[in-house]
C-alpha cells in the first residue's frame, strides 16, 4: 500500500540523507550562527516598519516590541529543540515532515514561501526607502516616485527594490564565497549603526514625545505588535543552517535564543531613542522613519545620512540570508519530489541551484516592484506566525511519538511552553486584518491544489526509485564556502 498523506519521514533517514558525499562540512560555530541570526533579523522591521507601529500604538510601540519579542521567545525554544534534534536543512518544513507527516510538511513548506520568499520583497522595498533617504540626506536628491514606489503608493514601479533583489539573486547563483565572514562584517556594521542612532538619540532626548503614551490603548499596542513582529523574523533562519553547525546540540539553541535576545535589547533601546527625538506622526509617514527621526526630529541631517547608508548595508544582509533560506527550503521540497525535482538542478559551474534561484529572484522582484510594503508585511507575518504554531505543535507531537529520540536541547516544561507559544502566535494573528486572512487562506488553498495535483503523486515517499536517479543533487556539496 502506498504511504498516505500523513506519512512521516523517519528522522534517521533525514539525517542519513545528508551524510556520505553530500555531507556538509560542519564548520560553523556558535558566534557565526548567532551572527547569521542577527544578520537575518535586523533590517526593514526596525528601520522602516517601526513607522507603522508608531502610527498604531503611539509611543507605546515600545511595548509592542517587547510583546512581539516575548511572543517569539516561546517559539524560539521550540525551534531550538527541533533544530538540535533534527539538525538538517529545511527548517520547519523538515521538522514537520518528521513529525506531522507529508501533508502538513507541504503546507508549512508552502507557507514558508511567505516567510522567506515574499518577505524578501518586503525587505527589498525597505532597502529602497533607505537608499532614497540616504540620497536625500547626503545629496539633496531623491529618485522620483514614479520609479521608487509601487502603483498603490503613487509610483509606477519600485526600481531600487528590483535592483537589490536581482543583485542578490546574482550573488546567490554565483555562490557567495567567504559569505559567512562577509555576513559577520555586515552584522558588525548594523549593530554599529543602531548604537550610533541610540547615542545620537540619547544626546537629543526629550521625554515630551512620550505623552500621551498609549493614545490607542491596549488595542493599539497589540495591533502594532502584530505588524512590527516582522522585525523579529529571522531568528529561525539560523535553523536553515543546521547542517553546517559544528556542534548543533549546543550551538543552535544558543544562536537562536541569543540572536533573539540581542536584537530585542537593541530594538527596545532604538525605539525608546526614536520616540525620544521624534513624534509618532513624523515617523509614521516616512519610508525611512529612523532617518526621518534624526533629520526632522533631532534636526541632524548628517546623522540621517549616516544612518540611512548604514540601513542600506544592514538590510542587504537580511535580503541575502532570508533569500538563501528560501532557496534551501525550496530545494528540500524539490528534493523530496513535492515540487519538480528538475527545478533544483544544480548548476555544474557554480554548484548552486541556479535555475531555482533565478526563477525565485524574478518572481520576488516583480512582487517588490509592484506591491506596497504594508501589504506584504502583513502577509509575511501571518505566514510566519502560522509556521510558529506548527513548529510548537511539532515539539508536542514528537515528544509523544518519539519519546526516546535524543534531544540535545529540550524545551523546559513541555507542553506548557509550546502551548503558550501557540497562544501568542494565534493572538498576534488574530490582530491582523480580514484582508490579510483572506489572502493567506487563498495562498493555502492554492498550495493544497498543487499538492493534490502534483506533490502527492511525485513525492519521493511514494516513488522510492526516484530517489536514486534524482536530477536534484544537493548543492551543498560545495556550499561550506557559499553559505551566507
Ligand atoms: N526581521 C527582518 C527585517 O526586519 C525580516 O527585515
Amino acid at each position: 500500500m502506498k504511504p498516505g498523506i500523513f506519512a512521516v519521514r523517519d528522522v534517521k533517514s533525514l539525517i542519513t540523507d545528508t551524510s556520505g558525499d553530500a555531507q556538509l562540512k560542519r564548520a560553523v560555530g556558535s558566534t557565526q550562527l548567532t551572527a547569521m541570526g542577527v544578520g537575518a533579523i535586523i533590517g526593514t522591521g526596525i528601520f522602516v516598519v517601526i513607522g507603522e507601529g508608531a502610527d498604531l500604538a503611539g509611543p507605546a510601540v515600545i511595548l509592542s516590541f517587547v510583546l512581539a519579542a516575548v511572543a517569539c521567545a516561546f517559539s524560539a525554544l521550540s525551534y531550538a529543540e527541533l533544530a538540535s534534534s533534527i539538525p538538517v536543512s529545511g527548517s520547519a518544513y523538515t521538522y514537520t515532515y518528521a513529525t506531522l507527516g507529508e501533508l502538513v510538511a507541504w503546507i508549512i513548506g508552502w507557507d514558508l514561501i511567505l516567510e522567506y520568499g515574499v518577505s524578501v520583497a518586503a525587505i527589498a522595498v525597505g532597502w529602497g526607502g533607505n537608499l532614497n533617504a540616504f540620497l536625500d540626506a547626503a545629496f539633496g536628491v531623491a529618485l522620483p516616485d514614479a520609479i521608487a514606489k509601487s502603483p498603490e503608493d503613487g509610483g509606477i514601479f519600485n526600481l531600487p527594490a528590483v535592483f537589490i533583489v536581482l543583485a542578490i539573486t546574482f550573488l546567490l547563483v554565483r555562490g557567495v564565497t567567504e559569505s559567512a565572514r562577509a555576513n559577520l562584517v555586515m552584522v558588525v556594521i548594523k549593530l554599529a549603526v543602531l548604537i550610533f542612532f541610540i547615542v545620537v538619540a540619547a544626546a537629543n532626548f526629550s521625554t515630551g514625545n512620550f505623552k500621551p503614551f498609549a493614545p490607542e490603548g491596549v488595542d493599539g499596542v497589540t495591533a502594532a505588535a502584530a505588524i512590527i513582529f516582522f522585525a523579529y523574523i529571522g531568528f529561525d533562519a539560523v535553523s536553515t543552517g543546521s547542517e553546517e553547525a559544528r556542534n548543533p546540540a549546543k550551538d543552535l539553541p544558543l544562536a537562536i535564543i541569543g540572536s533573539l535576545l540581542i536584537c530585542t535589547v537593541f530594538y527596545v533601546l532604538t525605539v525608546g531613542g526614536a520616540i525620544g527625538i521624534a513624534t509618532p506622526e513624523q515617523m509614521s509617514g516616512s519610508e525611512a522613519p529612523l532617518a526621518t527621526a534624526l533629520d526632522e526630529g533631532a534636526g541632524i541631517t548628517w546623522a540621517a545620512a549616516v544612518l540611512s547608508l548604514g540601513a542600506v548595508v544592514a538590510i542587504t544582509s537580511v535580503v541575502l540570508v532570508i533569500f538563501y533560506g528560501q532557496t534551501r527550503i525550496f530545494f528540500a521540497m524539490c528534493r523530496d519530489g513535492l515540487l519538480p525535482q528538475r527545478l533544483a538542478k544544480v548548476n555544474q559551474r557554480y554548484g548552486t541551484p541556479a535555475r531555482l534561484t533565478i526563477g525565485l529572484g524574478i518572481l520576488i522582484a516583480v512582487l517588490a516592484a509592484l506591491v506596497p510594503l504594508g501589504e506584504i508585511v502583513k502577509l509575511v507575518n501571518i505566514g510566519t506566525l502560522f509556521a510558529f504554531v506548527l513548529v510548537n505543535i511539532g515539539v508536542i507531537v514528537l515528544r509523544r511519538t518519539r519519546p526516546d529520540m535524543p534531544r540535545p536541547y529540550r524545551v523546559p516544561w513541555s507542553p506548557l511552553l509550546p502551548l503558550i507559544g501557540i497562544a501568542f502566535a494565534v493572538y498576534l494573528m488574530s490582530d491582523l486584518p480580514l484582508d490579510t486572512w483572506l489572502r493567506f487562506i487563498a495562498w493555502l488553498v492554492a498550495g493544497l491544489l498543487i499538492y493534490a495535483f502534483y506533490g502527492y503523486r511525485h513525492s519521493r515517499l511514494r516513488r522510492p526509485a526516484a530517489a536514486v536517479d534524482s536530477p536534484a543533487e544537493r548543492p551543498e556539496t560545495r556550499s561550506d564556502e557559499e553559505q551566507p
